[in-house]
C-alpha cells in the first residue's frame, strides 16, 4: 500500500475564555480538538461527521495551519505542518485547500465569478501571463459544470449551488493534493445537494487528491467516503472503512446518529422513533463527562464508563472505536435505512 500524503497524530487544539464578572474573572479552557489521530491517502476521502460543537471545523482548521494546535502533528507528505514559519506554510496551502459551508457568504459579492476563481493563481504566480490565467479560469469553470462565458458575472446572478461550484473550482485550480470540504451542501436545497456531492465525487476521481468531507448527517458523507469518522466533543469515537459502518456501526454514538437519519418508510421510522435514545443536547464544552464522554447520553452504559475512559482502539476488521463494550455489543442496522444522497 502506498504512503499516506497526511498523517494527522494526537492533534489536540484548545480554546480559552473567561467567565464571572470583572472581578470574578476566572479562566477557562474549551478542549475542542482532543487529541485526534488518522491518516489519509490520494485519492481516498474520510468522512468527518458529528453534532454541532463537535470540533469539526476546529480539526479542519488546524490541519490547514489556519488554527495553531496545542499538541500533536500534522505529517503532510512526511514534513511536520505545525513547525513551519509563514512563509513556509504559505507555500504548502498550495496543496492544501478548504471548501466553506456557505458559498454564497464566502465569495466576495464584488468580484466576478472568474476574478474569483482566479484570485488564487493571482497571488501564487503572480508573473503568469493574463491570458494563461484567463484559459485556466475558464478550464476549472468548464470542469465544475459552469459556462465558461458566465466568467464575468457576480455571485448574486448565480445560484446556491452554482456559487458552491464557483467556490470549488476556485478551491482546485492550483492543483491541490487535499482539499477539506467543511459542510460544503448544507446550506443548500436537499435537491442541489446530490448534484454537488456526486461533482465532488467524480473531481476526486478524476485528479486522485485526497479528500475530507465534513457533515452533521452520516448520509451526507455515505455516498463519498471510503472511511468515516465519528467526532463527539473533539474527540474520534470511531473510524471505519464505510461498509463496515454502515452495516454494523461498532459505536452507540455511530448508532445513535445512523438512527436520526431520515427513514422513508413510515413504519420503520416510527419504530425508530421508540428506539431513538439520542436525548438532551451534548454536555456544556467546560463540564466535560469524566471516563466515557459519551456515558451520560448512552444506554449502554455500565459503571465502568464512568470513571474509565475508553481508547480509540483498533478492532480486528481494522476499524477503530473508543468504547469498553463494542465487542459485547451488536449494533447491526436492521432494517432501518441509512439513506444516502447522491
Ligand atoms: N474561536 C473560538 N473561540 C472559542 N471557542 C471556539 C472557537 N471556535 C470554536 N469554538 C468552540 O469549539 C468547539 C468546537 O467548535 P467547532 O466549530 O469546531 O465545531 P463544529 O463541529 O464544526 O460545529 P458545527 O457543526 O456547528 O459547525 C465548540 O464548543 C465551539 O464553541
Ligand atoms: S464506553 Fe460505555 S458509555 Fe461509552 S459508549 Fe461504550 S458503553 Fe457507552
Ligand atoms: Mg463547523
Amino acid at each position: 500500500m502506498t504512503k499516506p500524503v497526511l498523517r494527522v497524530q494526537d492533534l489536540a487544539v484548545r480554546f480559552k475564555s473567561f467567565s464571572g464578572g470583572l472581578l470574578q474573572r476566572k479562566e477557562r479552557w474549551i478542549r475542542a480538538v482532543d487529541g485526534i489521530s488518522f491518516e489519509l491517502h490520494s485519492g481516498e476521502t474520510l468522512g468527518i461527521v458529528g453534532e454541532s460543537g463537535s470540533g469539526k471545523s476546529t480539526l479542519a482548521r488546524a490541519i490547514l495551519g489556519l488554527l495553531k494546535p496545542s499538541r500533536g502533528r500534522v505529517m503532510w507528505l512526511g514534513e511536520d505542518l505545525t513547525t513551519l514559519d509563514e512563509e513556509a506554510m504559505r507555500q504548502r496551502r498550495k496543496e492544501l485547500q478548504i471548501v466553506f459551508q456557505d458559498p454564497v457568504a464566502s465569495l466576495n459579492p464584488r468580484m466576478t465569478a472568474g476574478d474569483i476563481i482566479a484570485e488564487p493563481l493571482w497571488t501564487f504566480y503572480p508573473n503568469m501571463a493574463r491570458l494563461q490565467v484567463e484559459e485556466r479560469t475558464r478550464g476549472m469553470m468548464k470542469m465544475v459544470g459552469l459556462l465558461p462565458n458566465q466568467i464575468n458575472r457576480y455571485p448574486h446572478e448565480f445560484s446556491g449551488g452554482q456559487c458552491q461550484r464557483i467556490g470549488i473550482a476556485r478551491s482546485l485550480v492550483l492543483n491541490p493534493r487535499l482539499v477539506i470540504c467543511d459542510e460544503p451542501v448544507s446550506a443548500l436545497d436537499v435537491s442541489i445537494q446530490a448534484q454537488i456531492i456526486n461533482l465532488l465525487k467524480d473531481l476526486q476521481k478524476k485528479l486522485g487528491i485526497a479528500l475530507i468531507f465534513i457533515a452533521h448527517d452520516l448520509s451526507v458523507v455515505r455516498h463519498i467516503s471510503d472511511r468515516v469518522m465519528v467526532m463527539y466533543m473533539g474527540q474520534a469515537m470511531e473510524v471505519s472503512q464505510k461498509t463496515d459502518l454502515y452495516l454494523r456501526p461498532l459505536h452507540p454514538y455511530t448508532n445513535a446518529l445512523m438512527k436520526s437519519v431520515a427513514i422513508p418508510d413510515p413504519k420503520l421510522a416510527r419504530q425508530a422513533r421508540q428506539d431513538s435514545w439520542l436525548t438532551g443536547d451534548m454536555p456544556s464544552p467546560y463540564m466535560r463527562p469524566k471516563g466515557c464522554i459519551f456515558h451520560d447520553r448512552c444506554p449502554y452504559r455500565v459503571k465502568r464508563c464512568e470513571a474509565d475512559v475508553p481508547a480509540l482502539r483498533r478492532m480486528e476488521s481494522g476499524d477503530w472505536v473508543a468504547c469498553h463494550r463494542a465487542e459485547d455489543l451488536d449494533l447491526s442496522i436492521q432494517g432501518a435505512s441509512t439513506g444516502s444522497l447522491g
